[in-house]
């Protein structure tokens, strides 16, 4: 049988050295935060998806909900009558399935949870605990070679989503619709904003565009959004993070105006 060579700090040709690491900042800041952050998401969404209800006020939609697969719950807006209202496993228990995972696989948020939940490696220049490295050569990590096609997924609710913003615009009154504008209104457009941006700066985006091509100079259009999805790639790290308290938010806005606890400002209605 092989032996497995020792990674890391302990791999041959490098530097004995004792201590875990020789940085004295705090390195241990950061994949902190990570962690409690994505572990606050990750609790508020399972409670918001199982929780099946407050999801809908005229005419917001929570981003968990749309689009509407069970038409109780969510008054005229436009519907696809999938799911019973008293069903156990609610809508947004599938509908979550694509924007987490398109999260989940994206190469930003790879690198933050392998250093913050798998230290691996927790900082630059600090010690990783483990023996030995696969990468993303075997399950569940060689999963996360997907991320291109929960990208187009990703697309496709990013048209949805901003259709529901344009529909953030629609008030009822009178027994008809009228065009309005609401705190509301501006929070799902920023929303839907914030996610086009995170996924036009996508990596698998950039390489979508600009990719597989031997002379730029021959396909001059691919070449001008390419330089744009470009620009914007450089703040993906960023983007993934507002967007994704963007989400959050949009759904924390529509639970407070639905359960009553919080009126809809309307500045035109
Ligand atoms: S690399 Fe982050 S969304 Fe594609």
């Amino acid at each position: 049988m092989t032996a497995i060579a020792p990674a890391g700090t302990g791999a041959p040709g490098r530097a004995t050295i004792d201590a875990k690491t020789l940085r004295t900042d705090r390195w241990w800041i950061q994949p902190l935060i990570t962690v409690l952050v994505l572990v606050a998401f990750i609790i508020y969404s399972t409670i918001r998806a199982f929780m099946g209800s407050k999801f809908y006020k005229d005419p917001y939609i929570s981003p968990f909900y749309s689009p509407c697969l069970s038409k109780a719950g969510c008054g005229d807006a436009p519907s696809i009558d999938i799911f019973p209202s008293n069903a156990f496993f609610t809508p947004a228990i599938f509908i979550l399935i694509f924007p987490l995972g398109f999260r989940l696989t994206c190469y930003y948020y790879r690198k933050a949870y392998y250093r913050s939940f798998w230290l691996s490696p927790p900082a630059c220049a600090v010690a990783e605990p483990h023996q030995s490295y696969s990468g993303e050569t075997k399950l569940p990590l060689l999963g996360n070679n997907i991320h291109r096609y929960f990208f187009y997924a990703g697309m496709v609710f990013n048209v949805i989503l901003t259709y529901d913003a344009i529909l953030a615009f629609r008030f009822e009154r009178d027994g008809g619709h009228h065009f309005g504008i609401g705190l509301g209104t501006v929070v799902m457009v920023l929303n839907a904003t914030l996610l086009w941006l995170y996924t036009l700066s996508c990596h698998s985006c950039r390489h979508i565009i600009g990719g597989r091509l031997t002379h730029f100079s021959k396909h001059p259009v691919r070449y001008k959004l390419w330089g744009y999805v470009s620009t914007l790639n450089h703040k993906h790290m960023q983007l993934a993070w507002v967007s994704l308290f963007g989400v959050a938010l949009t759904d924390v806005y529509v639970l407070l105006v639905s359960s009553g606890a919080f009126t809809d400002p309307r500045w035109v209605s």
